[in-house]
């Protein structure tokens, strides 16, 4: 019996109704609330930042998993701390020196997890996996919420889960963009613990119950 994370894209929600969608995800079976910080240089959109997150953080009863899409991350992790983030997710293609960034996103409290593009391999993560609490695979090049997912993930997904095996870790697999039940379920089978959703959460007729039917996976 798999238990799956699911945790909410908070880019996809209503953003005249904030407290509505919050109020959904407390309510519901989701574990996490995602958030997407995009700053339009790492890529090509601009999401939101702090700000959004401070008001959060009152209402918010899931623990608050923050994806950075920016450049640079390792100079916002205090700030990203204090607005009530618990997990701090950067990218690879964005870290130069990405262990001291894991290293200072831990010394702050933080579960720190490394995100990898759509065309970056697996393998690359060889020297960190042992460092990071969790893998971000991205199933859709990150900028924008309602994407196709991209097939090729399901291969990256073996090949994470037989790299955590052979490092006796205990990392969790996430996996973000285009999740929806049939992919999700293949994903789940293939050994991804954690399942981002936006699009397929917020539009459909009954939010709270598609957060169920993920969590069943
Ligand atoms: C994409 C974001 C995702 C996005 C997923 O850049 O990282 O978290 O919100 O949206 P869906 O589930 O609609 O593909
Ligand atoms: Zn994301």
């Amino acid at each position: 019996m798999h238990n799956t994370i699911v945790a909410p894209s908070l880019l996809s929600a209503n953003f005249a109704h904030l407290e509505k969608d919050i109020e959904m995800i407390n309510n519901s079976q989701a574990d996490w609330l995602h958030v997407d910080v995009m700053d339009g240089v790492f890529v090509p959109n601009i999401s939101f930042g702090t700000p959004i997150m401070e008001s959060l953080k009152k209402s918010c009863k899931k623990l608050i998993d923050v994806h950075l899409m920016i450049v640079q991350p390792e100079r916002y992790i205090t700030l990203f701390k204090d607005a009530g983030a618990h997990l701090l997710n950067v990218h690879y293609e964005a870290s130069t020196h990405l262990h001291r960034t894991i290293q200072q996103i831990k010394a702050e409290g933080m579960k720190a997890a490394v995100t990898i593009n759509p065309h970056t391999p697996v393998a690359v993560l060889e020297d960190i996996i042992c460092d990071v609490d969790m893998v971000l695979l991205m199933s859709v090049n990150p900028g924008f919420g309602g994407q196709k997912f991209i097939e090729n993930t399901y291969k990256k997904v073996t090949q994470l889960k037989s790299l955590i095996e052979k490092n006796n870790t205990e990392t969790i697999i996430q996996v973000d963009g285009g999740v929806n039940l049939e992919t999700g379920k293949k994903l789940v089978e293939l050994g991804a613990n954690a399942l981002v959703a936006g699009n397929f959460v917020f539009s459909s007729p009954n939010p709270t119950d598609t957060i169920a039917q993920l969590k069943a996976l």
